[in-house]
């Protein structure tokens, strides 16, 4: 197999026995995930599980302990994240992060820094838009003028630019109406269906979670404790466990 390509009913992502530590403080503990191509893949679990630092592993923002990731076939753990992205991974971080003082139109453009989306940056520009009527009509408006939810559409519009093979989105749903929570779901299947995309998205309510994703992997105190399609944990009583609290029995 050359590097780049997958095998075949092999996975997109793999990760294994993932270490992670801030400090003498260790948070994930042989941590697994794994998507296939074309998938969309729920992250779950309470507060501080270690949602936010398996997917900064992921994307290179921190560096494992031990354990490996690899992706399409090469192993990218402790990669900086610059150079994730040129493999095709695109991390939309917790809470936006957007410039609330540039536009709309400069926050998406920045995505495409990395020297494989600059070339192409304007047909991306166009397909994005196409996905994402609202970029055009609000281009030059200041980040910080839209809503919470518009902002997040924003956010995963910079994330898309870098043309990636896997969009990772830290909480998108987080904060928001339960018209703008459908309209964010909608487009998470729009970027998977049109564009060819795997997702791998992070929420702590499991049945908007389980409602989108194909599968789900849960966190429990930095572990995977289960993983499966979605219809399946659906109807856990190990995810009512863990979500709900013993008290629901
Ligand atoms: N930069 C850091 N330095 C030290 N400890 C950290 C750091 N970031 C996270 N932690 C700790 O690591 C653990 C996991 O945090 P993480 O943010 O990954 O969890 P999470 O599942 O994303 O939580 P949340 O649902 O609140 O976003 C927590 O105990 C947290 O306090
Ligand atoms: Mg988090």
């Amino acid at each position: 197999m050359s590097a780049g390509m997958q095998p075949p009913d092999g996975f997109q992502l793999e990760v294994k026995g993932l270490d992670v530590a801030y400090g003498d403080c260790q948070v994930l503990w042989q941590a697994e995930l794994d998507v296939r191509k074309g998938e969309i893949v729920a992250l779950l679990g309470p507060n501080g599980a270690g949602k936010s630092t398996l997917m900064n592993t992921i994307s290179g923002l921190n560096k494992p302990v031990a354990g490996s990731v690899t992706f399409e076939g090469k192993r990218i753990d402790g990669l900086p994240a610059h150079q994730t992205v040129g493999e095709g991974i695109a991390h939309v971080l917790e809470r936006r992060r957007l410039f609330p003082f540039l536009t709309v139109a400069d926050n998406v453009l920045l995505g495409a820094h990395n020297p494989r989306a600059r070339a192409s940056r304007e047909e991306t520009r166009q397909r994005v838009e196409a996905l994402f009527p609202l970029l055009k009509a609000r281009s030059t408006q200041l980040a910080n003028s839209l809503s919470g939810g518009e902002q997040q559409m924003v956010a995963i519009a910079r994330g898309l630019m870098a043309r990636p093979k896997l969009l990772m989105v830290d909480e998108p749903f987080l904060g928001l109406s339960p018209r703008m929570v459908d309209e964010i779901g909608t487009l998470i299947k729009r970027v998977r269906d049109e564009e060819g995309i795997s997702v791998v998205f992070i929420e702590q309510n499991v049945e908007l979670a389980l409602g989108l994703a194909d599968r789900g992997f849960i966190l429990e105190s930095g572990r995977t404790i289960l993983h499966g399609p979605s219809s399946e944990l659906l109807g856990s009583a190990e995810v009512k466990r863990i979500f709900l609290g013993d008290f629901a029995y």
